[in-house]
């Protein structure tokens, strides 16, 4: 019997791939480019799933216009906000995520950024890397501690929790601002806030860990900002679009926010240029889950949820 024929619209990493081209007719990104839009129309003739990574976007047009043959798509990425859920189910396309194994790596990434924002890590390794360290002093390159600090959680879902989790070890006290509150076994002690208005003033720290929505969209504005204790950091793991980049780039300046912590941008990899201008802001490109051994779980996982597809069974991590 015919293997399954699967256009991959980026490269996935090599035992992704192995495992790939074991089981499937698998058309290799090789050159690892962006295929969206007309390029993925055309080279989905004939394929009977995608395997995409957020790069790809399923617009309701692109789902409209893909071959009939394509059944399944199998995303590489647990946010998936890059597809349009409604037009896949209305189009009988499944879409499936990797939602669980990416939850440690980005945890960790976002205490990464607390870390580098409260401690000046990008200021610091510059000072050093550019020739510019002239020896210790008392006041160089001043941070502020963790300790005692309380770190608001915007988003207490699998990736917020571990955050939390993580946090605890450094003796932070954790508020979250949830749709529903948590049971108290998940809980923890932490102090939950229906409203993120409620949140805000408690914050030392602010860690968005919440999914891009319309009702997420810049939800962190200049009066929210306003909201918060003088001197707070900021911190985004998650996406670009919660986050007014305009507001944020002035708080960092004035000082109103000490510092941020950024993975994540709106319009990425085109961030706003001002970011590179404040030196309180600790910036990195989208690394949250970029561990071997991550990267290799969401692939798996992806290829889970093709191989129970076509084996006529129901895809574990179906999101359409
Ligand atoms: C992915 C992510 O690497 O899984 C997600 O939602 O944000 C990232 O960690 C990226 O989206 C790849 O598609």
């Amino acid at each position: 019997m015919a293997r399954p024929v699967v256009l991959c619209t980026r490269k996935f990493p090599p035992a992704v791939e192995a495992r790939l081209a074991r089981d499937y007719d698998a058309r290799l990104d090789v050159d690892d480019r962006v295929i969206d839009g007309s390029e993925l129309l055309k080279l989905a003739e004939g394929c009977d799933a995608l395997m995409i990574a957020s790069s790809t976007k399923l617009t309701a047009q692109a789902i409209g216009a893909l071959p009939k043959s394509v059944k399944i798509a199998a995303s590489f990425a647990v946010g998936y906000e890059h597809v349009d859920v409604a037009a896949a189910k209305k189009r009988g396309l499944i879409v499936t995520n990797t939602p669980e194994v990416l939850t440690d790596a980005t945890a960790e990434i976002a205490m990464l950024c607390i870390l580098g924002a409260a401690r000046r890590a990008w200021e610091a390794e510059h000072m050093v890397r550019t020739g510019n360290w002239k020896g210790w002093a008392t006041t160089q390159l001043l941070g502020v501690g963790l300790n005692g600090k309380r770190l608001g959680i915007y988003g207490m879902g699998r990736i917020g929790q571990g955050v939390a989790k993580r946090a605890r070890g450094f003796d932070m006290t954790i508020h979250y601002c949830n749709r529903t509150r948590l049971s108290p076994d998940l809980e923890l002690g932490a102090t939950y806030h229906a409203r993120i208005d409620d949140m805000l003033p408690h914050c030392d720290v602010l860690s968005i860990n919440a999914p891009a929505s319309p009702e997420t969209h810049h939800f962190l504005n200049a009066e929210r900002i306003a909201r918060m204790p003088d001197g707070a950091i900021v911190v985004n793991t998650a996406r670009g679009t919660l986050v007014d980049d305009t507001a944020l780039i002035s708080a960092l300046r004035s000082g109103k926010v000490r510092a941020a912590g950024l993975d994540v941008f709106e319009n990425e990899p085109n961030l706003n240029k001002e970011y590179l201008t404040v030196e309180n802001a600790f910036l990195l490109p989208h690394i949250g889950s970029a561990t071997v051994e991550t990267r290799d779980a969401m692939g798996f996982r992806c290829l889970d949820n093709l191989d129970a597809y076509f084996a006529g069974r129901e895809p574990p991590h179906r999101v359409a």
